[in-house]
């Protein structure tokens, strides 16, 4: 399980102080998929951030099976985390090749991975590019990589931060169904961030949407959409920020 205990992060430059984040709490059983929802600026990638433990909160605390943030080389261990364009790949290294390297950095055996690594280059429909070296592959196939790679880690807690952007609707569409498969199959944890409500109907087992640092709701899709007197959950988020 993962606890987020009251967490604020608030950035001070010299002309301003902005709260990115504040007071955000949130319990993710084993299993559970939350998408964060928000517009620009709304706090999604800081929250990222800090569950990821890429920066340190202003105030709060996080647990993973109880474990917590501070711990970090215990916490890390069990933390995967995908930023926004491609960081996660080593341009020189194939598709499989990056596969079996990340899965090194975490002490996980060639064998142990290969296989794994094989079918989420197959489900993403990166076969083609098998010998090919990331570095002459398109964005949106980079990004691929950089998912199959996260995926086929041993981690208990995957965060991904826009990991659909630039992608092609269908492949993102399938993409987040995998998601979903190996969240349900593996009891694995998956924060998720986007702005494009589209993907997150089906797959989210809860939505949290942000705006300016505050969590405006959180809760099912069903729940929000209902409350929002909408049919999707797309028409909904559109909805609640034009009426705010
Ligand atoms: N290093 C920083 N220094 C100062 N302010 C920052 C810093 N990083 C983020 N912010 C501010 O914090 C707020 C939240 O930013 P954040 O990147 O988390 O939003 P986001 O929801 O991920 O937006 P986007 O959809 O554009 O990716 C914004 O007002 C942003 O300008
Ligand atoms: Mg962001």
């Amino acid at each position: 399980m993962l606890s987020i205990k009251n967490i604020s992060k608030i950035y001070e430059t010299k002309k301003k102080r902005v709260n990115a984040i504040n007071n955000l709490s949130l319990d993710v059983s084993d299993g559970e998929i939350v998408c964060f929802l928000g517009p620009n600026g709304a706090g999604k990638t800081t929250s990222v951030e800090i569950i990821g433990n890429f920066i340190t909160p202003t105030k709060g605390n996080i647990y993973l099976d109880g474990i917590s943030i501070n711990e970090k080389k215990k916490y890390l261990e069990k933390v995967g985390v995908l930023f926004e364009g491609n960081k996660g790949v080593v341009k020189f290294l194939t598709p499989y090749e990056n596969m079996i390297y990340f899965c090194g950095l975490r002490g996980i055996n060639k064998r142990t991975t290969s296989e794994k690594a094989l079918m989420y280059i197959k489900e993403l429909e990166l076969e083609k590019y098998n010998n090919t070296r990331v570095n002459y592959l398109s964005k949106g196939n980079q990004q691929k990589v950089a998912i199959g790679c996260m995926l086929s880690m041993p981690v208990k807690l995957i965060l991904l931060d826009e990991p659909t952007l630039g992608l092609d609707l269908d492949i993102s569409n399938k993409i987040m169904k995998l998601f979903k498969r190996e969240a349900k199959a593996m009891n694995k944890i998956f924060i998720i961030t986007t702005h494009d409500a589209e993907f997150v109907e089906d797959v989210a087992d809860r939505i949290v949407v942000l705006k300016e640092g505050n969590s405006q709701f959180i809760g099912t899709p069903k729940e929000f959409i209902e409350k929002m007197g909408s049919k999707r959950l797309r028409d909904a988020y559109l909805k609640f920020f034009e009426v705010k």
